[in-house]
């Protein structure tokens, strides 16, 4: 008996761990019903081919106004996706655009340049920072849930795009996690060394507009 316990408690961190990833599809797809959250099957007799292509991505999106804009291909916006445990991302940038440090909670990113020249990196948990410029046709991979960011540093457009090992990998963008929500800001001046008028200048320019 006691041995059976102490084989469990061993197998519990695997358990745990197989569990981390999103879970094995039942079905050959389950085409998410637009009308409900709870993600349930469209009747599978129904399925055409229309629910397995997305066209939202042919092209840019609006990246000239801030010089970025990226377009997300989960499952909620794409519904074949469902259940199938992946699903990407378009980014575009003008000369100089940024995406700012963000990370997904929920997938590994593997990043392929399309278009031009941009500067990648991400930074593990001993604040390394892992960091190139990738030449079009490269790739780089973000594991799981750290913080990555990107510019394009190229005289033209740029175009990136990424692949995720999730249906909905989740984005956490930092600056706007952190001075466009509504933490306290009598915490976020001491945890950033901020005087009042600096940190309303970040809550501007970071709050959902
Ligand atoms: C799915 O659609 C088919 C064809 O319209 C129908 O015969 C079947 O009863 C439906 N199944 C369910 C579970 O609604």
């Amino acid at each position: 008996m006691l041995n059976k316990v102490a084989f469990l408690l061993v197998l519990v961190p695997f358990i745990i761990v197989v569990m981390a990833s999103d879970p094995d599809p039942i079905n050959d797809f389950c085409i998410a019903n637009s009308e409900d959250t709870s993600f349930s099957c469209k009747n599978s007799s129904t399925a055409t081919v229309e629910d397995f292509t997305f066209s939202g991505i042919k092209y840019p999106g609006n990246f000239k106004k801030t010089g970025f804009s990226s377009v997300a291909v989960n499952s909620n916006i794409f519904p074949g996706l469902n259940t199938l445990g992946v699903s990407f991302v378009r980014a575009d940038f003008d000369v100089g655009g940024v995406n700012v440090p963000h990370l997904h909670p929920r997938a590994t990113e593997v990043a392929f340049v399309l278009e031009g020249k941009i500067y990648s990196g991400f930074v593990d948990t001993k604040n390394k920072v892992f960091a190139k410029v990738l030449e079009k046709g490269e790739v780089m991979v973000f594991p799981r849930g750290l913080v990555h960011f990107q510019m394009n540093v190229g005289d033209g457009h740029a175009t990136i795009l990424g692949s995720f090992d999730s249906q909905n990998p989740g984005l956490v963008r930092i600056p706007n996690a952190v001075f466009g929500s509504e933490i306290n800001e009598e915490l976020l001046e001491k945890a950033f060394g901020l005087s009042s008028k600096e940190l309303s200048r970040l809550k501007k320019r970071f709050s959902p507009s």
